[in-house]
């Protein structure tokens, strides 16, 4: 029994030159409020992870980031739970969802099964 995979399409979020100026951004999924992901750039590298943690739902993209023996890890806001940027993988045992990512022609992709967004959408977009 497999787990199930993570299909999706890849979604234009927007320029790689735009949103590498912040460390984290937001991206709004058109399935609401829990399926929403940040979208890192640390160290040269864009990350793509669930942005409700996994523990209690706390917003990761505040969350610190530090880099421990090449590891980055960003550290939830709440609890301080630690989960690997690049595998979602937790010291706990949890497990935080990520995303494949993608530079094409200078803009930033992120494979998911619903459109992302980096404003929120609107209730008719959601229908
Ligand atoms: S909600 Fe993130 S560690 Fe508790």
């Amino acid at each position: 029994c497999a787990s199930p995979e993570v299909n999706g399409s890849w979604r234009l979020i927007g320029p790689a030159s735009e949103l590498s100026k912040k460390r984290c951004r937001l991206m709004y999924s058109s399935l609401g409020y829990d399926s929403d992901v940040c979208l890192f750039y640390v160290k040269g590298e864009f990350f793509a992870m669930d942005a409700r943690c996994s523990h209690s739902g706390g917003p990761l993209c505040e969350g610190d980031i530090e880099e421990a023996d090449g590891v980055l890890q960003v550290f939830c806001p709440w609890h301080d739970y630690d989960f690997d940027l690049r595998t979602g993988k937790s010291g706990t045992s949890l497990q935080q969802q990520v995303y494949e990512v993608k530079l094409d022609n200078g803009n930033i992709y992120v494979k998911h099964a619903s459109p992302l967004s980096l404003q929120p959408f609107t209730a008719d977009q959601k229908n």
